[in-house]
This record gives C-alpha cells, structure tokens and sequence, in this order.
C-alpha cells in the first residue's frame, strides 16, 4: 500500500505531484506529503489525514522545482501522524525519500545508524534510507569515490537498498543532485513514464497516463535514474540492462461519480454492464448445445488444461470469498478437487505438492504482496521439478498490466474496468464471471457437462445482467429505508450455504468494512453449533434462502434464529411460499437456479451495508485504516 510519485522535467513540480497522488490515494490516505528540490535546499511539505489537507497546507505555500516525490501512506510503522509521514529526510536534510513497503530489518539498521552518531525523528522504517543513503554518499566524499560513478546518488541507492531486506519501492532525491531521482524496486510495484523532456514514475500507471502512455514497468531488483535527458535501468548489481518503454492501450482512467453520491454506489450500478462485458468477451454469442463448436472461449493455453488433477486458489478477502463460490463451481461442474488458500498462509504452511496441479491467483489490484508472494513460493518450488509437477499459474484479475500479470504464465481479464471505492462490489462480481466462465470452459472440455444442461446455464446466464438492474430499481429504496432502522446497530450475522456461503461471508464483511458494525458470516446450518449463543433480539440475522438443494435447510435455520428473537432479513425470491410467514424483513431477488444466484444475491448485501454506511454518515469510499492496493505482506 501506500502510493509513491517522482517527477523531473520543466514544469513546477508540486501541482503534477498532487494530481498523481490524487490517483493513487486508493492506496492509503492516512498522510500525504511532497518535497521538492531547488536552489540547493530540499523543500518539503506533509500533513496528517488525506489530500486535500495537504493541498489546504499548500495553499499560499511557495513550492519551488522542478524536480519531486510525492506519498500517500497507508501506515505500517509508526501512527498516522504529521511527523511520521513520507517523504522522510535524513538528519542533514539533503536526501528525500519515499517508500512503498516495509524494510523488515529497520530496527537493525537504525541501531547501527544509531551508534555511530544519527537522530531519529519518527517511528518509521522508511527513515533509516536517506541517512543510509547520505553516509554513503559521505563515503564515496571521502575515499575519492564519486568521480568513478556516472551517478554517484544512484550508485549510493543501489548499496542502500543491498542492505535492505523486504518487499519496497523507493524513489529518492538529494540536493546535491538536483537533476535526478533515483527509483527502485523491490517486490512493491513502481512504474517510470516517460514524457517529452519529462519524466514520472508511480506505485501505479493512472498517476503517469494524463501526461504519457510510453510506460515501463521496473522489474524486482531494479533501479532507474531519471534525469531531464532520460532514463536509465540497473539492476541492483550495477549492471546496466537495456528496457524500452511499451504504450499503454485504452484511455487514462477518467474518475467520475457521474452523479453518484459515491463511487460505491456507482460501481455497485456498473455491475450489469460488468457481467455484460464478461459474456461479450468470452461467451460465444450464437452458441448452441447443437454446434461442435467451442462455447468459452478465454484464450488459455491447452497446456494449461492437461491432465488436470488438482486446482489451489490464493487470494485475500473480497477475492477469496469469490473464490470459495469458484470453487464450488470447478468441483461441481469440472469435476476438479479445488482448495482455496488465505493467500497469507499459503507461503508459510503449503499443501504437499501434488502432480498436475494449476494454480490460480486472484486479484483485482494484480498487486495484493499476500497474493504475489504465495505465487512466487509456488513457482520457485516446482520450478525444478519433473514435468508433471512443473508450476502452471493462472491469474484473474482486473488489472492485465499489474505484477500478478507478469508472475502468472496466463490471466483471465475480469473486465470490470478500474473500481475506485475501497469496498470491491464489481470487481467481485466480475471474479464470479470469470469463475463461471473458466468452470464451463473447463467442463467442456473434460465433458463433465452436457451440450443441453451447458446451454441452459448460458442462456441464464444472459438473464443475469437485466435481473441485477430489477433489483437495482426495485430494491434501493426498500434497502435504504431499511439501513435506517440499523443505523445503530452494534451486531450482525449473515447465514447462507452451499454455493450462497460465500456470500454471506463478503456481506459480513463489506458492513464490517465500511459501515464500522461487527458482522459474521457463518453456513447456516453451522450456527447451532455455538454462534447461535449470540443471538437475541438486538442481533438481526441476514439469510441467503434460494431455492435449490439447501432451500428448506436454511428455512429451518432462519426458523432457529427467529425462535431466538432475532430479526430475521430474508434474500430470497418473492414467489418463496415461506417468505411471510418466516421473515420480519424481505430483500427480494428475482428467481434464478442456485448455481448462479450468488450473482444475484450479493445485490442486496452491497446495497445493505453502502445504505447503513452513509446513513451513519461514514466515509463510504475512503475507510478508515483500509486501502484499496495492499501491498505489504
Ligand atoms: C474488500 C476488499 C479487500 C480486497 C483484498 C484483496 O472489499 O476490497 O478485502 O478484496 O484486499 O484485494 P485484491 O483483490 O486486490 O487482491
């Protein structure tokens, strides 16, 4: 997390730096900060909480150069205040740094900086780069050293960051060089954009596209100095390695509510055209159960495919919980055993390597450091194995420029187009397609599925874009008049299963997230089993109840929570015959097969928990402590 800015070329550096923070405080907004260089002194800026208090702080400030860094922080090390924020400079002030990541030997380093003779001013880790980076320079000073380096500050850097251990990305600047900025990149991702006479670089490409769409990605264990006349690439042995920019397709992101009270609310409106989106690209649309033709089509390599005996799915959070629904998909539907991993445990506790096994990461940053990592340990230990144990990686993701792209043999782009709110509501909905999609896809092609029963799941799935916009129009207002009535309420429990768990699960935890009420998710049928203690009748219960094999399971359920005087929501079609007589509270849902209801049923709790945020007058789209890109493990 955390969201990192560089700029050098001809124009004031400030204004670009706020405007490409502006696009990456998705990342984190508990401080922000600038410095800038000119006129041999290093001209820094910060403040506590969000943008727009730096920019309040800029107001009347004079902020000269052309050359600057920029940070948005999510905070690891240190509380979120003024003096822990980036960028941070060393004790002489002639070096500024910024960092995406954390320097997991810090305190090692800072002891050690500390003994021979630095001050520490903040609780951060990122502090011990600029004085690491200007005792070398001092070195170099001393031992005849600078003339022998093309860039002496990018030679200062390159040592620097040997010594650091973790997963960073840092763009440094130093008075005595005030026509470069040094970036580097270790696991945290950094992008260099590359202008007429101007160039930028950015934890993310939205910061760079308004000024350029010539990008290059750094790659893990790699510098660049930029300077008015170029760009050069090192690694961090010092080689020099020659990379040329590529062009971003597709236009700079534009970030309009469009009339939305919040991003939320309009990316839980996009949703229709999202699953659209999904069947344009990989759905063939004259498809019948009578072609030989092949339905899914999702470009992946047969290889991938090939004797397929097992599938682990890592993934975090809102991803995860779509994942346990393609999971449910892939074993019913293909057949293939499949387990989903909390990305985080995965690294530190894998499963047994099995033989013909693919990997699948899900993402809709591409830059989760969880995620990445766990794809890294599983690629690096079956990289020299036989055959068929050999690493074969998928990715689903929203974001086919990101790390995850470039780890991953092959992705599955989710097409949901760029989800500003921090909550996920459409990137989930399109990780569900792309499980859809890949389970029926790979159905076909093990002939787990019949022609017949494949088309009638298709043509449903069809129905699915115009059922979503039914309970858009017809739900919002019955959802928003009830999300008063919990305004104040200090518990809720979400019961589904089978297919439907999952989706208790994510509505747990969009209110946890963003409305700030303890939620649980739990399989309905599990409640008895303890959680069930919890209920009285300040504790309302959500339960998923669509027709289907655990229809009248979970009526009994909902029957126990009742019994125990909670108020009991319903999502549930309007033609359930015990929808009256059992619920206190209806969300309908149109009529759909179980199979694909989570598409359906989500609908509500998104608009459930966006409704009771904004009635507690939260901030919806920026919540506290979360950001939207986490990129530290
Ligand atoms: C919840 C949410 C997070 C993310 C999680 C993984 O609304 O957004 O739980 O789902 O941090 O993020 P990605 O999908 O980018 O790997």
């Amino acid at each position: 997390m955390c969201g990192i800015v560089g700029y050098i070329g001809t124009q004031q550096a400030s204004e670009i730096l706020i405007e490409g923070l502006r696009c990456l405080e998705y990342r984190g907004y508990d401080s922000a900060g600038i410095a800038t260089v000119s006129e041999g002194e290093i001209h820094c800026i910060r403040a506590k909480g969000k943008l727009n208090n730096l920019q309040d702080k800029l107001m009347g400030h004079e902020m000269p150069g052309i050359v600057g860094i920029g940070h948005t922080r999510w905070a690891t090390h240190g509380k979120p205040e003024e003096h822990n924020a980036h960028p941070h400079l060393d004790m002489t002030r002639r070096v500024a740094v910024v960092q995406n990541g954390i320097v997991e030997n810090y305190r090692e380093l800072r002891e050690a900086l500390k003994e021979r003779g630095c001050t520490f001013v903040t609780e951060t880790d990122t502090e011990v780069i600029p004085n690491l980076v200007i005792e070398c320079l001092n070195q170099m000073k001393a031992t005849g050293e600078l003339s022998q380096h093309p860039s002496p500050l990018t030679e200062a850097v390159r040592r620097v960051v040997n010594q650091l251990e973790g997963a960073f990305a840092i763009v440094v600047l130093c008075v005595d060089y005030p026509d470069e900025i040094v970036a580097a990149r270790q696991q945290a991702p950094l992008v260099i954009g590359f202008g007429l006479g101007e160039f930028f670089c950015a934890s993310d490409t939205p910061a760079i596209l308004p000024h350029t769409r010539a990008v290059l990605p750094l790659e893990n264990g790699e510098l660049a100095t930029l300077t008015p006349l170029g760009v050069e690439v090192c690694n961090f042995a010092g080689q020099r390695l020659r990379k040329h920019p590529h062009l971003l397709s597709g236009a700079s992101i534009a970030v309009e509510k469009h009339g939305f009270r919040h991003f939320m609310l309009k990316e839980i409106y996009e949703q229709p055209s999202v699953v659209r989106a999904c069947l344009e690209a990989y759905i063939d649309r004259e498809w019948t159960a009578k072609e030989t033709t092949h339905p899914v089509q999702l470009g992946l390599p047969a290889e991938l495919y090939a004797d397929l005996q097992q599938i682990q799915i890592v993934a975090c959070g809102t991803s995860w919980h779509a994942s346990l629904v393609g999971k449910h998909l892939l074993e019913q539907l293909a057949g293939i055993p499949t387990q989903v991993h909390y990305a985080s445990e995965y690294r530190y506790a894998p499963p047994p390597l099995t033989p013909n096994t693919l990997m699948i990461g899900v993402t809709q940053s591409g830059e989760t450091a969880d995620t990445l990592s766990a794809i890294s340990m599983e690629k690096e230990r079956r990289s020299n194995l036989a055959p068929a144990f050999r690493p074969r990686l998928l990715g689903i993701t929203n974001r086919m420029q990101s790390t995850l792209t470039r780890l991953v043999d092959c992705a599955i782009d989710t097409h949901a187009g760029i989800e500003i709110g921090v909550a996920a509501t459409k990137t989930f909905m399109a990780q569900l397609m792309a499980f859809y999609c890949l389970a029926l896809d790979l159905a076909y092609q093990r002939k787990t599925i019949s022609p017949d029963r494949l088309q009638e799941i298709i043509t449903a799935l069809r129905h699915v874009p115009s059922q979503i916009e039914s309970v858009l129009a017809d739900q919002e207002q019955r959802v928003e008049e009830l999300a008063h009535d919990f305004s104040e309420t200090q518990d809720f429990i979400f019961v589904g299963r089978g297919i439907n768990f999952p989706i208790a699960l994510e509505g747990a935890l969009k209110l946890k997230e963003i409305s700030y009420i303890h939620a649980e998710g739990y399989p309905a049928g599990e409640m008895k089993h303890g959680p069930i203690a919890l209920l009285d009748a300040k504790v309302p219960v959500v339960a998923i109840t669509m027709p289907g094999a655990v229809y009248e399971k979970v009526i009994s359920n909902a029957q126990e929570a009742k019994a125990r005087d909670a108020r009991l929501i319903g999502v549930t079609p309007p033609t359930n015959p015990h929808a009256a007589e059992v619920f206190d509270d209806l969300l309908p849902v149109p009529e759909i097969e179980e199979l694909l209801s989570p598409l359906l049923t989500v609908i509500p709790m998104q608009l459930l928990s966006y409704h009771i945020a904004a009635r507690r007058g939260l901030d919806v789209d920026q919540p506290r402590n979360l950001a939207k890109s986490v990129t530290v493990e």
